[in-house]
């Protein structure tokens, strides 16, 4: 795995460029990521190109044998071209328009901002496309917009929903207008929403705007992808996503790419536990599904930003606990990334981000801690033999080894729209079975509706599925009947697609493989939990329970042990052709998905699912020949290891926030 750094020298006086880069070198860096907001400097004005300076530090970087990501610098549009197509700005709600004077200030829609792309993008495509200094190229940085409210993006979204439905007739169906006679008569009357919140008008409209949205992006993307191509070779392609952010379905894109990459910043003291490991260490499951979402689409993808310190954007700039980054860059190298770069190598001394950590300080020169622990960690991989390691595209699945855990991200659009249990966070929901997954010691596998799904997966997990088709029920039944352990959980089988509840029981799809029906729903305020017996102990829920009355052949393992409904189930299993379908009906905290991922994993037994039982926020992964174990605790834990390991890096004891290699 190769190790860099963002360089802006637009940004630097040009007589410190060669210090700069020799430093970037010292430091043991090998990848140099640059010009990603540097429009101005390379099209001064429209049409004219200033490339030479960017030419001059890829062969600065080339001389010091520094592998390039080159960057298209499309998020930080001129200002001449703001001035003179004003209509390539954003526009808000209530018909304000965006201004110049920061980034991201287009809209992914305007034809004018999509000309102005071209121009740009084939001419360094042109003259930097096969450069020898380069190995991939990035296009944008970080998509996402709030919903634009110009007549491009209405008229857009108009042609996008004539395109799905075909006539108005349908679109009505979809979107249930029969409620409040709310129904259109023309598509031209429909206008693309300002938010994801439908504010007591239609969700199902809601999530069309979503999917749009992304569509739009997925659209821009593609047009510079489509100039990049044929002038890049076999370099990689790709474009910097921010883990789960509603804007853009990584999905959307992920063909266009030959790469999948995304941003971590895993402390900004926004963490939702405010326990001290988590306050300052960071989440291991949270970072780790994103780094698993993104191994899910061409089994290629990178770390393009990883938190050198402090940020600057937070509102609590935390301290991060000693240690934590190099933490961070093993996890990424753990689950498989092929590089990771971190914004950015000098901490700015102006703009927006000048509170913002780099590798070096304010000097320009000296190692901030997190330079020290990017530089240890180059130190310690030499003690790897990369060679040894397949890129993680080539490893053989190891099905007895891997779970299945199954994300859609049309299921986190429809929640925020339409959350019913003001509690209920789907991402937050995901994270809760990542991380108990994990402490199986096993690899986690990300399902998607549209993916492969490996047929000898021993355990998949399917959490809070709202919207499903024939095709995905399809999916569950032949994967259970065939041998699959299955688990469901609140909420999975509600909708079809539209989001519109089925003519049926609730959540019909699904009750056949449960063999149980579900009786009613609860929530409790954010102040009260309730309480589930699950093997003779209780555990705490409160932001959603399901009832059920099992039917024969299903077995009850955890019931209500308090409110009115004390004694129905919560947690059920049944038998489904060779294998089972367990019905985890409460969004519980989290002890309860760990004892039951536990238990889980005793009944499938070792010979199909070869766990460990991890201690919380410890994960152990393997690449290639290497096991490397992570400690996202504030305390020691002894290493998860067999006695006869041979510690590369690391031994049989885990500081906090440590880490430990040895070979299998
Ligand atoms: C990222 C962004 C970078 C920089 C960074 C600061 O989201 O892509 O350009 O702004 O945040 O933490």
């Amino acid at each position: 795995m190769k190790i860099g750094t963002y360089y802006y020298p637009e940004q630097w006086p040009r007589q410190q460029w060669e210090r700069d880069f020799d430093n970037i070198a010292k430091l043991g860096l090998q990848i140099v990521h640059m010009a990603e907001f540097a429009w101005f400097e390379l099209e001064p004005r429209p049409g004219e190109f200033q490339f030479d300076w960017l030419s001059h530090c890829l062969d600065l970087a080339k001389q010091r044998k520094l592998e390039v990501i080159l960057c298209t610098p499309t998020a930080a549009p001129p200002i001449w071209l703001s001035q003179q197509f004003p209509q390539t700005l954003p526009v808000y709600e209530g018909h304000i328009r965006g201004r110049f004077g920061g980034r991201r200030h287009y809209n992914p829609l305007s034809p004018d901002f999509h000309a102005a792309t071209r121009r740009i993008v084939q001419a360094m495509a042109d003259r930097f496309g096969d450069h020898p200094a380069v190995i991939g190229w990035q296009i944008d940085n970080e998509y996402s917009n709030p919903f634009d409210q110009s007549e491009i993006t209405h008229a857009a979204f108009r042609q996008w929903l004539r395109d799905k439905y075909g006539n108005i007739t349908e679109l009505n169906r979809a979107w249930g207008n029969q409620f409040w006679n709310t129904y259109y008569t023309d598509f031209d009357q429909i206008l693309f929403p300002p938010s994801r919140d439908p504010r007591y008008a239609n969700p199902h409209h809601s999530l069309d705007a979503s999917r749009f949205w992304s569509w739009a992006f997925a659209t821009y993307n593609r047009i510079q992808a489509e100039i990049l191509k044929p002038k890049i070779g076999r370099r990689f392609l790709t474009t910097n996503f921010m883990g789960l952010h509603p804007d853009c379905d990584p999905g959307d894109m992920a063909k266009d790419l030959s790469l999948m990459a995304w941003d971590s910043y895993p402390v900004t003291g926004h963490e939702k536990e405010g326990d001290d490991q988590t306050y300052r260490i960071a989440d291991p499951a949270h970072i780790s599904l994103s780094h698993d979402l993104m191994a899910s689409y061409h089994n290629r993808w990178g770390l393009m930003e990883l938190q050198p310190g402090h940020v600057n954007w937070s509102g609590v700039p935390v301290r991060l606990y000693p240690g934590a980054i190099r933490l961070w860059i093993w996890t990424a190298f753990a689950h498989g990334s092929e590089f990771v770069t971190t914004y950015r190598f000098r901490q700015p001394r102006f703009g927006i981000e000048l509170f913002h950590h780099g590798l070096v300080g304010t000097d320009g020169i000296t190692p901030s801690p997190g330079g020290e622990q990017f530089a240890q960690v180059i130190a310690e991989m030499r003690k790897l033999d990369l060679s040894r390691i397949p890129q993680f595209a080539d490893e053989p699945p190891r099905p007895r080894q891997t779970v299945g855990l199954v994300l859609d991200f049309e299921q986190l659009w429809y929640y925020l729209s339409l959350p019913q249990a003001r509690r209920w966070n789907q991402p937050r929901w995901l994270t809760s079975w990542y991380a108990a997954l994990s402490r199986l010691g096993t690899q986690i596998r990300i399902l998607r509706p549209g993916s492969d799904w490996p047929a000898d997966l021993p355990l998949i997990v399917a959490p809070g599925v709202q919207m499903v088709d024939e095709q995905l029920m399809a999916r569950f039944d032949a994967y259970a009947r065939s041998g699959g352990n299955l688990v469901l959980t609140c909420r999975t089988g509600l909708m079809d697609r539209t989001g519109q509840l089925w003519e049926g029981p609730w959540a019909s799809p699904i009750l056949p493989l449960i063999s149980a029906t579900i009786d009613g729903y609860d929530s409790l305020r954010d102040d009260r939990f309730g309480k589930i017996t699950f093997d003779g102990r209780d555990f705490s829920w409160g932001v959603w329970g399901d009832q059920l009355t099992p039917k024969s052949g299903a077995e009850v393992l955890a019931t209500y042990s308090d409110q009115f409904y004390a004694g129905a189930a919560a947690i059920t299993r049944a038998k489904l052709g060779k294998g089972t379908v367990s019905y985890f009906g409460a969004f519980s905290e989290q002890p309860l998905v760990d004892a039951f991922v536990e238990s889980l994993a005793k009944f499938i037994g070792p010979a199909r699912l070869q766990s460990q039982t991890l201690p919380a926020r410890v994960q152990v992964l393997r690449r290639g020949p290497y096991r490397i174990a992570l400690n996202y605790q504030d305390q020691p834990v002894p290493t998860p290891a067999p006695q006869s390991a041979k510690f590369l890096i690391g031994s049989s004891r885990l500081a906090p926030a440590d880490v430990a290699v040895w070979e299998e």
